[in-house]
Order: structure tokens, then C-alpha cells, then sequence
């Protein structure tokens, strides 16, 4: 058969509200042309993220009101224990309240000032905490990464010799552990070889460096392992999971995604002593070691969630429909970046409006316009998420300038990726007549979330 379909079927539904054109302009006028400062209230469809946003199952819904809410040793906490050591394989696991909770107590028990941390591409809040501690990150990711019109199947790869050159540039003693990501978000979604990640492994083994992962979409990863690496053609997905997580030493985990959960996260780590100082951190951030943050409610909920999420038919329809949305548009000659990646598809903005100067914000002024257009609210991935460089306080001018649409993991159906194919065709027809933004207020940190703009 040639089509396939949503593994569920729609039990409760929430209305969405339809505004007109006019409505729109002063909801973005208000917002500072900042798709993070819009009331959800005002948008139809909101690719804004898939984090924190999927829709959870009966079965997820039935484990909430099993919570058990002790202070300390809530069963709930067990059993996410057991699920998370049974499918991504590490001994000690710390829950916190979500992914940047993990990386906080990650990095102060690893990074010490003068300290480097290669990574496959940065992650804006997991860069943040690196260089709050002291470090400084390195991007080594292969240069087919930062070209949004390359090919190649595992975009997420790291570069071996970037890798070595930086160990051998700044000494090994320095590198506290290499940071990788699969699926990599800012290079759009794009995905890591197992090869790679063993290649990766043989390195860190010969220098005595760690390797921690970043988790957060490690599911959808090995969904692109599964269709595109010869030898895991015939494996489940669940397999390829625990052993891509086996060649690290721990992860730090966003349990909003992947795991299908509204909130939640959790550090993971191999080495007792590591354990030790990360339980005793995280009662100062986020709560005692079994709830690190949640409620046992949604620590039953991503127990729950992450068997539901190492299903092979959840996740080849949650990725066949983003490639869905994806394929559509690339039919239509939009630029997007190619090949579609695991949880959003990626517009090109600097192909997209190519008369916007990044100086002006190519990315974040096609991000409102979409908003205009059709109520679909998407996120900007270029020159404002990137920041500043701490040292020259310069911009730091990323070669990707690009708007995200963000798919929520069984939420939206077929017709709402049909409409929003549409809005962003007729946008493209428009293009000519759009010109870029001013930033008018820039927050110190993360100034994607709170930045104001006004029209040029
Ligand atoms: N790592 C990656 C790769 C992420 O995409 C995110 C969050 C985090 C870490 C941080 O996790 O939000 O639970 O604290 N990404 C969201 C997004 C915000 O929209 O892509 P968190």
C-alpha cells in the first residue's frame, strides 16, 4: 500500500479558534513580531515547538491518577527508573523538571572554567549552561550540517578530524566530555549514524574523554538509523536505541519530546561517583533525587510515555508525517532544508527572502508572516536564536537562517499539514513585497524568547 495512517484513533478533542486578518495584526503588532509573546488563545495551528505539546495517550492519562505523591520514594519514580535503565540502557537516573534542568547540574558537576566541549552543532540552552560554567563549546559537526542543500543522509554526524584537531589543540584534560546530539535540532532535525557514533565512541575510548548525550530526540534518531544504515534495516527501533545510548556515558534528556510527556526530564549517568554529586545538585535546583521537580503523576506519565514512544509503527508515523509536510513543499520548490528532518520541516529563510540582510531578520520576519497569513504560529532558528559571542559581544551570524515548523507528536492531522503547506505557498507568491524587522528590546540571555520587534 502506498498510504499509511495515524497508529490511534482521537478520543478528546480541543476546539481551535479562527481569527481574521485584523486580528492577527495587532496580536503580532502586540507580541513585538515575536512568535514566543503571542497568546496561544490567538493562534490556529501552533508549530511554535514539539516540546511539551504531544498529545498523551488513554494509557498515559490512566498512569496520572496513579501518582503517588510521597515526598521521597514515590513509586512512580521506580517505575520511570526501570523504563528509562530497560530502553536507553544507563544505571543511575535523576529526574529533574525538564531538559535544561539536567543540563544545569550536568555542567557544574563536569565543566570547569577554561574547560572546551565539542558538540555535533550547538543547542541554545545546553550551550548556555556550558558556558555558564566556564566552558567554552566547539562545533564539530560535518560541514554538510550548515548547508541546508546537502543530501547527505546523517546530517548529524560529527567530523572525525574536527574532533581530534580540537582534542589535540586544547589537550584532552580539558575536554571534561563531547556533547552529542542526535537528532540534531538547529542543523534541522537531521540525524547521526550509528557508525558515526561508534567512530565517535573509539576516539573518546582512546583520549579518556566522556561522551554525553543529549537525548532528547534519540527515538526519532533511530528511526533514520533504522530507514538509512544497511545493517539496522532489520532491527526495532528499541534495539537500535539501547545501543546508540551504550557507546555514552550519559545523557541529559528532555522528556517533552521524544517522550510524549507535557513536562519532565531526567540525567542519566554510568559512573557512581558522577551519580553522587549530580543527587546531591539536584536538591538544590530541583528537588529531592526521585522527584528532581515532577509530580509522580508525570513521572508515571513519561514512564508510561517513553514504551509508547520506542514503538515502531508511533514512530514511523510521527516522522511520516513531518517527511509528509515536508515532501509537499519541497514539490512545490520551496527551499527548505533537505532531507526532512525528525520533528519539524526547516524554511530556508535566507533563500526564501534573499533581499532581507541577516542584520534584519530574514527568519523572524517570515515567522510572523506566517502568523499573518494563516494563524500558524512557527519559530525563528537563525541570527536571534544564535546571540551573541560572549567574548566580542558581536552577533554570531549562523550559516542557517531558518523558520521552524514544529510538528506536535498526534495532534494535528493530515488537513492541518495540507492548510499549512498552502499558507506557506502563498507566502512564498508574496515574498517580493516583505521587508526585515528591527530589534527593538534584546534580553541578556536567550534572547529569542523575550526579543521585541518593529517593522523596518
Ligand atoms: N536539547 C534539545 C536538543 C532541545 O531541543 C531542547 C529543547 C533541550 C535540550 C532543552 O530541553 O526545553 O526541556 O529544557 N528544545 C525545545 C524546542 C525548547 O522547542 O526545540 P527543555
Amino acid at each position: 500500500r502506498r498510504s499509511w495512517a495515524e497508529p490511534y484513533k482521537i478520543k478528546v478533542v480541543e476546539p481551535l479558534k479562527i481569527t481574521t486578518r485584523a486580528e492577527r495584526e495587532r496580536a503580532i503588532a502586540e507580541a513585538g513580531y515575536n512568535t514566543f509573546l503571542l497568546r496561544s488563545e490567538d493562534v490556529y495551528i501552533d508549530l511554535l515547538t514539539d516540546s511539551g505539546t504531544a498529545a498523551m495517550s488513554d494509557y498515559q492519562w490512566a498512569g496520572m491518577m496513579m501518582g503517588d505523591e510521597s515526598y521521597a520514594g514515590s513509586k512512580n519514580f521506580y517505575n520511570l527508573e526501570e523504563k528509562i535503565q530497560k530502553y536507553y540502557g544507563y544505571s543511575y537516573i535523576i529526574p529533574t523538571h525538564q531538559g535544561r534542568g539536567a543540563e544545569n547540574i550536568l555542567s557544574q558537576i563536569l565543566i570547569k572554567p577554561g574547560d572546551y566541549v565539542p558538540g555535533n552543532m550547538y543547542f541554545t540552552t545546553t550551550r548556555l549552561h556550558q558556558e555558564l560554567a566556564g566552558g567554552t563549546f566547539v562545533d564539530v559537526i560535518i560541514d554538510e550540517a550548515h548547508d541546508p542543500a546537502s543530501l547527505h543522509p546523517f546530517k548529524g554526524n560529527i567530523d572525525l578530524q574536527k574532533l581530534t584537531d580540537t582534542i589535540d589543540r586544547v589537550g584532552a584534560a580539558r575536554i571534561p566530555y563531547i556533547s552529542v546530539a542526535g537528532t540534531v535540532n538547529m542543523a534541522g532535525g537531521q540525524p547521526m549514524s550509528m557508525a558515526n557514533m561508534r567512530e565517535v565512541y573509539q576516539i573518546a575510548q582512546r583520549y579518556g574523554i566522556r561522551i554525553i548525550l543529549d537525548a532528547t530526540r534519540a527515538v526519532e534518531n533511530a528511526y533514520f538509523i533504522q530507514q538509512r544504515e544497511a545493517d539496522y534495516h532489520h532491527q526495532t527501533i528499541a534495539a537500535i536505541l539501547r545501543e546508540f545510548c551504550a557507546y555514552t556515558d550519559g545523557c541529559t534528556m528532555s522528556g517533552k519530546k521524544d517522550a510524549l510527556v507535557n513536562i519532565g526530564g531526567w540525567l542519566a549517568l554510568n559512573d557512581p561517583e558522577l551519580y553522587e554529586e549530580a543527587s546531591n545538585l539536584v536538591v538544590i535546583y530541583e528537588g529531592l533525587h526521585t522527584y528532581g521537580g515532577m509530580a509522580g503523576r508525570d513521572m508515571e506519565a513519561m514512564a508510561r510515555g517513553i514504551e509508547e514512544s520506542v514503538q515502531d509503527e508511533h514512530i514511523r508515523a510521527r516522522v511520516g508525517q513531518v517527511e509528509y509536510l515536508g515532501q509537499k513543499l519541497i514539490d512545490w520548490k520551496i527551499p527548505v532544508v533537505v532531507p526532512i528532518g525528525g520533528h519539524a520541516i526547516y524554511l530556508d529563510a535566507k533563500a526564501f527572502l534573499p533581499h532581507i540582510p541577516q542584520d534584519y531578520f530574514p527568519a523572524q520576519r517570515l515567522a510572523a508572516e506566517l502568523y499573518l497569513e494563516a494563524g500558524i504560529r512557527t519559530m525563528e532558528r537563525g541570527i536571534v536564536s544564535a546571540g551573541r559571542n560572549k567574548e566580542t559581544g558581536d552577533h554570531y551570524y549562523p550559516n542557517l537562517e531558518l523558520v521552524r515548523l514544529t510538528i506536535p507528536r498526534r495532534v494535528y492531522t493530515q488537513a492541518h499539514m495540507d492548510l499549512t503547506a498552502e499558507a506557506v505557498e502563498e507566502v512564498y507568491y508574496n515574498r517580493d513585497r516583505l521587508e526585515g524587522l528591527m530589534m527593538i528590546h534584546e534580553p541578556k540571555y536567550l534572547r529569542f524568547f523575550q526579543a521585541r520587534f518593529a517593522l523596518k
